[in-house]
């Protein structure tokens, strides 16, 4: 009998133990997930100061902004959508949304850094520096700003 309870007693420490790991396991999972959390909630791409030095040597005439209009619908459509809301067919299976233009905190930013990021690209955001021409990156900033960027 004696015997049979210290077992048991043995089981039950083990259990409480296992039990033990298991909750510090999640815990610190959980701080994880939260600093993910954080982190993707802070939108955390940032361009380095350096790139608002770099100005838009583009006019916004209707012709830039009807080239930069093509450049958009055959490269960003279908992740950043017709609306430039993060809508596009595609951008839905990413892991991370694709940005909304609409939003005055993009524009904020600078036309610099957002030529920078366009340039750059960060997974999934491809990155344009080889696919597409200074001037067409210019053109395709020219049609965000005249389509999407909030009048104030
Ligand atoms: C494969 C999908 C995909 C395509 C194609 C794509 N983007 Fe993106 N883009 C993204 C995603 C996703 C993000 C958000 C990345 C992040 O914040 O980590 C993003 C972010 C950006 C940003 C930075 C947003 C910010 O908040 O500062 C700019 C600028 C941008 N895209 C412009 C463009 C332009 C212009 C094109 C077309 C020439 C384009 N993207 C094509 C997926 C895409």
């Amino acid at each position: 009998m004696t015997k049979y309870v210290s077992r048991e007693r043995k089981a039950v420490a083990a259990a409480l133990a296992m039990a033990g790991l298991i909750t510090a396991g999640s815990l610190a999972l959980a701080r994880v997930n939260t600093r993910h959390a954080a982190i993707s909630e802070a939108r955390a791409w940032k361009a380095p100061k350096r790139a608002n030095k770099i100005t838009n040597p583009t006019k916004m005439t209707a012709a830039n902004i009807s080239a930069g209009k093509s450049i958009f619908v055959t490269n960003c459509v279908m992740c950043h959508g017709v609306h430039g809301n993060g809508n596009g067919t595609a951008g839905a299976f990413l892991s991370v949304k694709p940005a909304d233009f609409r939003k005055a905190a993009f524009w904020k930013q600078g036309e610099g850094a957002i030529f920078w990021k366009l340039s750059h690209g960060k997974s999934p955001m491809p990155a344009f520096r080889d696919k597409l021409s200074r001037h067409k990156r210019w053109q395709v900033i020219d049609y965000l700003a005249s389509a999407f960027k909030p009048k104030s």
